[in-house]
């Protein structure tokens, strides 16, 4: 499945151009990210949560495969919310649907941050059916 909805409006995002680091709660994982990161062969949208969490072993469950079909990827972004993209109508359409929503929920396929600041997200419990126990 492609990272582009053809039915959706498109996400505007800006890149990174400096490296920032994503911690992920509960794990309390924090990650150094690079720009050239983002830029990797993905079917996701570049330099998303999703793709971030999932490159660095965080698992998340995105049962639609990070196209804004279903509400399965939602995240609280609990620091640094001013520094990602803004959410498109369709996304918060989708956040709607999602249960334990908060003023800073995003759905993590579509929500990119730009770098400016470290970020802070939240994994709600019952989107975590997929985070590996390996370690
Ligand atoms: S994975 Fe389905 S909306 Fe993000």
């Amino acid at each position: 499945m492609s990272g582009l909805n053809p039915y959706i409006e498109q996400v505007e995002i800006q890149l990174p151009r400096q490296p920032f680091q994503v911690t992920f709660e509960p794990q309390r994982k924090t990650v150094n990210i690079l720009p050239g990161e983002m830029l990797e062969e993905s079917d996701r949208l570049p330099g998303s949560l999703l793709q971030l969490a999932l490159n660095n072993d965080i698992d998340l469950d995105h049962s639609c495969g990070g196209v804004c079909a279903c509400s399965t990827c939602h995240v609280i972004v609990r620091s640094g919310f001013e520094s990602c993209n803004v959410a498109t109508e369709d996304e918060e359409d989708m956040l709607d649907l999602a249960p334990g929503l908060q003023p800073q929920s995003r759905l993590a396929c579509q929500c990119v941050p730009d770098g400016t600041s470290n970020i802070v997200i939240e994994i709600p419990e019952w989107n975590r059916n997929l985070v590996s126990e390996s370690h």
